[in-house]
């Protein structure tokens, strides 16, 4: 899980590494380096800490030259350090790699390099392969690269240069992402568009298996076996200010901000014009082939898989489907009973995320048809789905997941009515009054926004805590799960999201004098149940914050401390408003404790690996 660049032409490249690297940093930041061929050879500036780091050792010892390659890692073997960090050279520092991905027969390989007398300095697996690019090295960096990478077994994107031929940069994809630049005169490498979108804006996507040969003067495409391939350029027409911050003063809450937009466009051209259907004209799925589904498993990790926890409620109610929920990393080791009649839902705003990825194939192996719903086109995930139903949120650049998530939960509102609409199990009117509500969301999600100053009060008190709860039921429970989460990863205040019901049956035990308890009471058929285990909970002493519906605060305002009232919509789609005040509180809890909202401690944005 890190970013890779590399840029051959004309121009010095230590800044176009640099700049590469910060659109990159998401992908992680616990330590960057470069290599770039100089009046000296090829030269190696490396550091642990933020790429700030690297750039203060660049400032006093440049590195310049017209070819490089460049990293921002995020560790996995062997800690943050100098020494782990890439670039990663031969013994004769005449090959250089940079590498995102895990290389996962690295031990033996690294046995039998040094068998042949190849010393180690890190810890790392991709030491391993500019060792091995070198011991196959026998004129032609093409060919060695490609028998270094038919011994490599594991995922990896890499960039190599060698001082041996300067007017060359090889980059390989296998299992990790990597997209190629082109320009006039210099072309580039990236793992993802927007490291490169800066100096261009026509792009090959690169497939699993699939090399490419940079010069100045072009880009040569081939397969790791070496057969020549052809791709068409993919131009990109998405804006590089929308990956900026926008005047707000971090990603998180420019992309909290983003929300309504996001909604809007998710739904743009999948409402049918009267309003009384939905439009999915994307999916290849025939009307026969979605009556014979019996079974629906959604899979996905952390923050998708909240919503997917939604997505199965949303399914459930709306086309009576039996829905289970899996996160990725336990899908596969569970031995999920997957056949012909399952459609697997996989949900992931990168479409890298290893786990998923790896969900996705199992259940392709195992017979299923696969909708994902992402973020990225062009992502592997939406390359190997049978369907994509895409969300467009736009870039999401701050780790916590905010319009990603929301624009989740629209694409299962989406998806839900198109079953029902095909299944008959909602009639005409039902749907298009969803689509009503639905159309209002983005209007009820600014209203919200125009309070966030209310919440920032609360979410400075809350930030005193240690501790803290959520509790809600049904799909409040849901949205609790993903409060909850978002509140760790960025204040890093512990907290449990907990079935309100189910408090009693232990966790009650914990519930002490003046501990913070953020309730949901979004659901008005669990409105007086919810209050009952909110008694529960005040009795032992606990602080209650609650979200409600408009017109419900004064009958609350009687069993809580504090409330927030959102706008009213139907029960179904209240999660798309209620996570709103939770995501924002979240975001100035992490500001009252001093954190880096962007870039909590120890996470990243984009989890390649299992
Ligand atoms: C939390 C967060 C993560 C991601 C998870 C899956 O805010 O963003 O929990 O949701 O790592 O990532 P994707 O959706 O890219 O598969």
């Amino acid at each position: 899980m890190c970013g890779i660049v590399g840029y051959i032409g004309k121009r010095d490249s230590q800044d176009i590494l640099i700049e590469g690297l910060k659109k990159l940093e998401y992908r992680g930041y616990d330590s960057a380096g470069i290599a770039v061929f100089t009046d000296n050879g090829l030269e190696v500036s490396k550091s642990k800490g933020r790429l700030a780091v690297l750039e203060d050792k660049l400032r006093d010892e440049p590195l310049h030259g017209f070819v490089g390659i460049g990293h921002t890692r995020w560790a996995t073997h062997g800690k943050p350090s100098d020494v782990n960090s890439h670039p990663h050279t031969d013994n004769s520092a005449k090959f250089s790699v940079v590498h995102n991905g895990i290389i996962e027969n690295y031990l033996d390989l690294k046995e039998e390099l040094i068998a042949k007398g190849h010393v180690f300095v890190s810890e790392t697996d991709t030491e391993v392969i500019s060792h091995l690019v070198a011991e196959e090295y026998k004129g032609d960096i093409v060919a060695a690269v490609q028998r270094a990478v038919s011994k490599m077994r594991g995922a990896f994107a890499l960039g190599v240069l060698t001082e041996y031929e300067p007017e060359r940069l090889v980059a390989v994809r296998f299992a990790s992402p990597l997209v190629i630049g082109v320009g006039e005169g210099e072309n580039f490498i990236g793992s993802d568009i927007p490291a490169i979108l800066e100096h261009t804006r026509n792009v090959y996507i690169l497939n699993d298996g699939e090399m490419a040969v940079l010069t100045r003067g072009g880009v040569e495409l081939m397969t790791t076996d070496g057969e020549t391939i052809s791709k068409e350029i993919y131009h990109v027409d998405w804006d590089l200010v929308t990956a900026e911050k926008a005047g707000f003063d971090h990603f998180m809450m420019k992309e909290i901000h983003e929300q309504p937009k996001a909604y809007r466009d998710t739904m743009m051209g999948r409402i049918a014009e009267d309003g009384k259907s939905v439009q999915l004209t994307e999916l290849g799925m025939t009307a026969d082939y979605i009556k014979a589904i019996r079974k629906i498993q959604i899979v996905a990790c952390g923050t998708a898989y909240h919503a997917g926890l939604v997505g199965k409620t949303v399914i459930e109610s709306l086309a009576r489907i039996p829905v289970e929920t899996d996160v990725a990393s336990e899908y596969r080791y569970r031995s999920p009973i997957i056949t012909e009649d399952t459609l697997v839902i996989v949900v992931s705003q990168s479409g890298e995320t290893a786990d998923t990825l790896a969900a996705l194939r199992e259940a392709k192996r195992n017979g299923a048809r696969v909708l994902a719903i992402t973020n990225v086109v062009g992502s592997s995930v939406a390359r190997e789905a049978d369907d994509v139903l895409i969300t467009s949120a736009g870039p999401e650049i701050a780790v916590a997941s905010t319009k990603a998530y929301t624009t989740q939960l629209i694409a299962f509102y989406l998806f839900g009515l198109h079953l029902a609409q095909t299944l008959g199990t909602k009639d005409q009117a039902y749907v298009a009054e969803v689509l009503a509500a639905m159309k209002n969301l983005p209007e009820q999600v600014e209203q919200v926004l125009e309070q966030k100053t209310v919440l920032r009060q609360i979410a400075d008190n809350l930030s005193k805590h240690n501790n803290l709860f959520f509790i809600g039921r049904g799909v409040d429970y849901a949205v609790s799960q993903e409060g909850s989460l978002k509140l760790k990863e960025i204040s890093y205040i512990h907290s449990e999201a907990y079935a309100a019901g189910e408090l009693k049956h232990g966790t009650l035990a914990l519930i002490e004098d003046g501990i913070p308890v953020v309730a949901l009471i979004t659901q008005e058929e669990l409105y007086e149940k919810t209050l009952s285990n909110i008694k529960e909970v005040k009795a032992r002493g606990a602080f209650v914050f609650a979200v409600v519906n408009a017109g419900a605060e004064v009958e609350a305002a009687k069993s809580v401390d504090e409330l927030f009232a959102i706008p009213k919509t139907l029960p179904l789609l209240a999660p798309a408003v209620a996570v709103i005040p939770l995501q924002l509180i979240s975001y100035y809890a992490s500001l009252a404790r001093g954190n880096d909202v962007d870039k909590p401690r120890n996470l990243a944005k984009s989890v390649t690996v299992e």
